[in-house]
């Protein structure tokens, strides 16, 4: 029965099949900020767009978007040239290296150039500091798509919500009555630390990728595909600044991308497991425990309480031959610029107070391991003389 709607799901316009393939590239990074890690300053996001627009003038790029979300920058662009293209990815770098380089650093903006952890381009700004996420697939008759841009948290923060949307059917009404979703979702999950992964099924193999999903810190979901056809679904930044650079330089504030309706989630079930801020890693000094806060890209992307608390923003377009079709040119919806979600920001403020209560204490601190700042060794050190040795 399911294969029928498959089918029905499957592009409705002759020869589009025979398209060329479309490539979403989010590419972000932190090259300085105003007061502090708070926001980037007006003239960096300008002169990403001058760069990204010369870019689509020479047909390098088919569109694009610049958005900020608390001191991180993200250009998204679309294109033809597939994942992990060295052009594509050069540009991207170019583009920050020139902010860092003609804005941040004049200004004296703070952290100026952070997230640029090698002085030169080498193929891949995978794991050259910059966090990327990308989506390759053939466009269907009509593709909605969300990005999320998170801040003050690390890749992890996506493994709650990709799995209520792609596995929870108390989240996802889909996967119970629409007959195209109940085939189910490929996981596809990375061990950040040893750099290993594994493709995991929901629903059958789902309390094991519960299992893993749960350590966020360890594992993260990298890819999500429609288990029926094999078919893209989700997409998100992986890499961990702390790995890459061999010691912890910054918690890697992670982008995600997600196909919506017609055989994927819809819309409204992609956004409802942020409707309660759920506690992720990141925060103050990259050492805390705080709630997700969704917000809006307009009024509410720039941290404040104690650096946070972490926030999310979501933006909509529909995907035309290549192009970011937004509700105005490229300008996306605001996805959490809604009433309904001031219910959410007024209980992730409650939590956000509530966590803060415990100071130091964990788990509202890291555990050490994943602290992004310590003075441990030090005062280790300087209690090493006075202690005495039991037993
Ligand atoms: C966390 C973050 C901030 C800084 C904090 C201290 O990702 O960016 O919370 O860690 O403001 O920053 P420094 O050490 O630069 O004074
Ligand atoms: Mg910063
Ligand atoms: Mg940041």
């Amino acid at each position: 029965m399911h294969k029928i709607y498959i089918k029905m799901g499957a592009p409705e316009r002759p020869g589009v099949r025979d398209m060329v393939r479309t490539t979403i590239s989010v590419v972000k990074a932190d090259v300085g900020s105003v007061v502090g890690h708070h926001r980037p300053h007006q003239k960096m996001i300008e002169h990403a767009r001058k760069k990204l627009r010369e870019a689509e003038e020479t047909g390098l790029i088919k569109s694009f978007y610049v958005y900020s979300v608390g001191d991180d920058l993200g250009l998204v662009m679309t294109h033809h040239r597939g994942e992990e293209n060295p052009e594509i990815h050069e540009l991207a770098w170019n583009v920050f290296k020139e902010i860092t380089e003609k804005v941040a650093k004049p200004l004296k903006l703070y952290g100026a150039g952070q997230d640029l952890l090698r002085d030169a381009f080498s193929g891949n700004v995978r794991g050259l500091g910059p966090g990327v996420a990308e989506l390759e697939f053939e466009e269907r008759a009509s593709d909605p798509v969300i990005v999320f841009a998170a801040d003050k948290t690390e890749p992890g923060a996506w493994n709650l919500p990709l799995y209520k949307i792609f596995a929870d059917p108390f989240n996802t009404a889909g996967l119970v009555i629409d007959p195209r979703l109940r085939d189910g979702f490929v996981f596809e999950i990375l061990n950040v630390k040893e750099n290993t992964k594994v493709r995991l099924k929901a629903p059958e193999e789902s309390y094991d990728i519960l299992a893993l999903l749960g350590t966020p810190g360890t594992y993260c979901v990298s890819k999500v595909y429609r288990a029926s056809d094999g078919e893209p679904a989700a997409a998100a930044s992986v890499s961990r600044l702390s790995l890459i650079a061999g010691k912890y330089v910054g918690k890697d504030d992670p982008v995600l991308i997600v196909r919506a309706q017609s055989g994927f989630p819809a819309v409204g079930e992609i956004l409802a497991p942020f409707a309660v801020p759920y506690l992720v890693a990141g925060w103050m000094r990259g050492s805390h425990n705080g709630p997700l806060m969704p917000v809006s890209f307009k009024k509410g992307s720039a941290i404040s309480f104690f650096d946070g608390p972490p926030r999310v923003i979501a933006m909509g377009w529909q995907i035309a031959d290549g192009k970011l079709v937004g509700v105005d040119g490229t300008e996306p919806s605001d996805l959490f610029d809604d009433p309904f979600w001031d219910y959410s920001r007024q209980l992730a403020s409650q939590l956000a107070i509530y966590m803060r209560s415990m100071g130091e204490f964990m788990p509202a601190r890291l555990d050490p391991s994943e602290m992004e700042y310590t003075a441990l060794p030090q005062i280790l050190e300087k209690i090493r003389k006075k202690q005495e040795i039991l037993g």
